[in-house]
């Protein structure tokens, strides 16, 4: 490192007593630049003002009593910031996102705090079989489909309807065939901020045909603020004794492998950088963490996992009623973007999700829990995702 790139990041050290000397791929304060220092502002509503496939899209903000804030735009329903307050009283955003529509539409945006639709995660060679029928849907990871498709309810345009200061109302009719799926879909969502720092998300669905469903909600968070580096210094706690190993391209063997004495083990906290580069194919399959729980069982909702910051002391309880949940610990993200909120750069790792949903290509593993769902039927889901501090 040189003097001048030395002085650079001392100058950047005082401004914001934050670090990102060690770290390329993100220019320091001094340069004026983008920076790994986290917003904690909610973006300017004027960004996201605009009018796609013939619906309004907007940004629609929630608070609560404590001064808890989210901002949700109906484009793919994403959960653009989350303003929860640290050790310090001080708020900090704790989701990934972007200032703007435009960067949510950009190809290969990473789906961040998106709505995900009709199927969470993904479908082998995306074909499924249903009463004897084949359906082919997109392809658009490898030879696999992720996340519904090019046309996944994240790049769809929800109706919304603000019900009242906390709560905001999604829903989309997901027509017959769209991105290949069976059956005219009307799902709704509901975006519930309460007064103990929780974000509550319901989904609701019904279809005029049988065919399958796995929703959930792909936010990305760093509980040291967005932008911040690593969630490699976060400790993480999951109650799950199991866990559904892949094959290379991220597609469920069917088996579930017990996760004791492996460094999938999270049943006690642990950082979660601890094990993340120990030699283990499922790690390298991953580049990292991007694998299916098999959670406890238990009655209804409940907790799941807790991720705590040893930086901020923000802390995130996760409470769902499904039986998995997808802990994915940012492997794809470069750095290398400087459109993430407040000119950001999100690096390698620089966040962490816990995506509740059923199983990963559960419409081909019988053994898995099923994700059919048929006329007359409500699908009905609860997760939430509570903010407090751990001192
Ligand atoms: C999910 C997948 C990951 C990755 C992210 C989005 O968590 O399991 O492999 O595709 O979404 O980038």
């Amino acid at each position: 490192m040189n003097m001048k790139f030395n002085s650079i990041c001392l100058a950047a050290v005082l401004l914001w007593t934050l670090g990102g000397c060690n770290n390329a791929s993100n220019k320091s304060a001094a340069t004026g630049d983008s920076t790994t220092v986290s917003s904690t502002k909610l973006p300017d509503s004027t960004g996201f003002k605009k009018t796609v496939k013939g619906k309004a899209v907007s940004l629609f903000v929630l608070k609560n009593k404590n001064g808890v804030e989210a901002a949700i735009t109906n484009y793919g329903g994403r959960l653009v910031s989350l303003l929860v307050p640290d050790h310090k009283n001080e708020f900090k955003d704790v989701v990934l996102g972007y200032d703007s529509l435009g960067s949510y539409q950009k190809k290969g945006e990473p789906y961040f705090g998106a709505l995900i639709g009709r199927y969470g995660n993904r479908i082998a060679k995306g074909k499924f079989a249903l009463d004897g029928k084949t359906y082919q849907l997109q392809i658009n990871d490898g030879t696999n489909t992720l996340h519904g498709g090019f046309d996944g309810f994240f790049a769809q345009v929800w109706d919304a309807k603000k019900i009242n200061d906390q709560t905001l109302e999604l829903s989309f009719l997901s027509k017959d065939n769209e991105a290949g799926y069976p059956g005219n879909l009307q799902v709704k969502v509901i975006y519930n901020l309460t007064d103990d720092n929780s974000l509550k998300i319901s989904y609701e669905a019904t279809t005029d045909k049988n065919t399958v469903l796995n929703l959930t909600n792909h936010a990305y968070f760093n509980l040291n603020g967005a932008g911040d580096e690593t969630i490699l210094d976060h400790l993480l706690t999951i109650d799950a004794d199991g866990y559904t190993p892949v094959d290379s391209t991220l597609i469920p063997t069917g088996k579930i492998d017990p996760v004791a004495g492996t460094p999938f083990d999270f049943s006690k906290a642990t950082l979660i950088g601890a094990r993340i580069d120990a030699a283990n194919q499922q790690l390298t399959f991953g580049k990292g963490y991007d694998h299916n729980y098999v959670l406890r069982k238990g009655m209804g909702l409940r907790k799941v996992a807790t991720v705590v910051s040893t930086k901020t002391g923000i802390a995130m309880d996760v409470l769902t009623e499904e039986p998995g949940l997808q802990f994915y610990s940012g492997n794809f993200l470069t750095g290398k973007d400087h459109d993430g909120k407040g000119g950001v750069s999100y690096p390698h790792r620089s966040a962490f999700c816990l995506e509740t949903q059923h199983f990963p290509d559960s419409p081909n593993q019988a053994s898995f829990p099923s994700t059919e769902l048929k006329p007359g039927q409500t699908y009905k889901t609860n997760t939430i995702y509570k903010f407090y501090v751990q001192k």
